[in-house]
C-alpha cells in the first residue's frame, strides 16, 4: 500500500507556473536578479502526501527520470517539511510521497509547487495553522517561487518574483506546452544570461526598466488573449534558446501551428503557446504532436496550493 492511500495522509494539490511576462533586471550580489514578473498558475499539478513519520523522508513518483529528482536535503518538499518543524517547535517527522506531474526542471516551477504543497500538509498534519502570511514568509525563504505556488491565480511578482501582488485576470487562457525531456538548470540559463549581457550595451545601461508592461495587465484583466499575445516577453528566453538552440524551430512550428504566440516558460525548456481558446489550443496539440512533441493541453489561472478531500 502506497503512502497515499493510507487514510490519515494529507493530500495537498499545487499548480505548476507560466511566466506570462519576466523582465530581467540587475543581478544582485546574493547571486539573485530583480525581477518584474507575472505568473500565471496553470492546470498542471504536483500532488503531496504528507504522512505521519518519527523521521524525515520523501518518496517520488511520476518523474520521467527520477533520479533527476534528489531525495536527500537537496529536495525542496523535505526542507519546506524540515523548516516548517523548526519554525513550529514541532518534533514529530513526515513521510513526503510527491507525485509528479510538472516537468522536472522544466521552466514551470514543479519544485517550488513541491515546496508549497509541503508546508501546507505538514501545517494541517501538525495542527500548526500558520495562517496565510506566516506561510508565505517562510516560503519565500525556501524560494523565489514558492510563495506564488502558495498563492496561484495570477500574480505580478517583484524582488527576487517573491514579492507578490495579485492580479485581475478574467475568463481562462488556453496554453499548450511542450515539454522536452532533457531539463535545465535554472542557475546556468541566469549565468548565461549574465554573460550574454556582459557583452552587450545593455550592461551600461543600468538599472534595467523593470516594470510590467500596463498591457500585458490590461490583457489579462480583459481576458484576452489575442492582446495578450503580442506583449508577452521573457528576457531569459535567449539564454534559454542559446543553451537549447532547437527550441527556437518548436517556437516557430507552435505558430505554424496556430497558436497566436510562444513562449520559453521561465528558464525554460518548457515551451509555452498561447490559444485563442480550447479548439485552437486541441488542434495547436495535434499538429505539434504530429511533429513528435510531447504537448498538452492546459489552462489558467488556476488555484494555489490547496488541501484536497
Ligand atoms: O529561488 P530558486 O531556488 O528558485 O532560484 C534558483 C536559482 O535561480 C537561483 O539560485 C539563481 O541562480 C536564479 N535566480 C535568480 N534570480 C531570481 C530567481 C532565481 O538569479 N530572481
Amino acid at each position: 500500500m502506497s503512502l497515499a492511500q493510507r487514510s490519515d495522509a494529507v493530500h495537498v494539490r499545487a499548480p505548476g507556473k507560466i511566466n506570462v511576462y519576466l523582465g530581467v533586471g540587475a543581478r544582485h550580489d546574493d547571486g539573485y536578479h530583480a525581477l518584474a514578473t507575472v505568473f500565471q498558475a496553470v492546470s498542471l499539478y504536483e500532488d503531496v502526501f504528507a504522512h505521519p513519520a518519527a523521521d524525515f523522508s520523501v518518496t517520488v513518483r511520476g518523474a520521467a527520470d527520477p533520479a533527476s529528482v534528489p531525495t536527500d536535503d537537496r529536495n525542496l518538499a523535505l526542507r519546506a517539511a524540515k523548516l516548517l518543524a523548526e519554525e513550529t517547535g514541532v518534533s514529530d517527522g513526515v513521510a513526503l510521497e510527491l507525485r509528479k506531474g510538472v516537468p522536472v526542471a522544466g521552466g514551470m516551477g514543479g519544485g517550488s509547487a513541491d515546496a508549497a504543497a509541503a508546508l501546507v500538509a505538514c501545517d494541517a498534519l501538525w495542527g500548526t495553522d500558520l495562517g496565510t502570511t506566516r506561510l508565505h514568509a517562510l516560503a519565500a525563504r525556501l524560494g523565489a517561487d514558492v510563495p506564488f505556488a502558495l498563492h496561484g491565480g495570477t500574480a505580478v511578482g517583484t524582488g527576487r518574483g517573491d514579492r507578490l501582488t495579485p492580479a485581475l485576470a478574467r475568463g481562462r487562457f488556453d496554453w499548450v506546452l511542450v515539454t522536452s525531456e532533457q531539463g535545465l538548470s535554472t542557475p546556468d540559463v541566469y549565468g548565461r544570461l549574465d554573460r550574454m549581457r556582459e557583452g552587450s550595451a545593455l550592461a551600461d545601461d543600468e538599472p534595467l526598466s523593470l516594470d510590467v508592461p500596463v498591457g500585458v495587465l490590461q490583457a489579462l484583466r480583459a481576458g484576452d488573449a489575442q492582446a495578450l499575445a503580442p506583449v508577452m516577453m521573457n528576457d531569459l528566453e535567449a539564454a534559454a534558446v542559446a543553451e537549447r538552440p532547437e527550441l527556437d524551430l518548436v517556437l516557430a512550428d507552435g505558430v505554424r501551428a496556430g497558436a497566436l504566440t510562444g513562449i520559453v516558460s521561465g528558464s525554460g525548456p518548457t515551451l509555452a503557446f498561447l490559444c485563442a481558446g480550447p479548439e485552437a489550443a486541441r488542434t495547436v496539440q495535434e499538429e505539434l504532436r504530429v511533429t513528435g512533441r510531447e504537448a498538452l493541453h492546459v489552462h489558467g489561472p488556476v488555484a494555489g496550493a490547496r488541501i484536497i478531500g
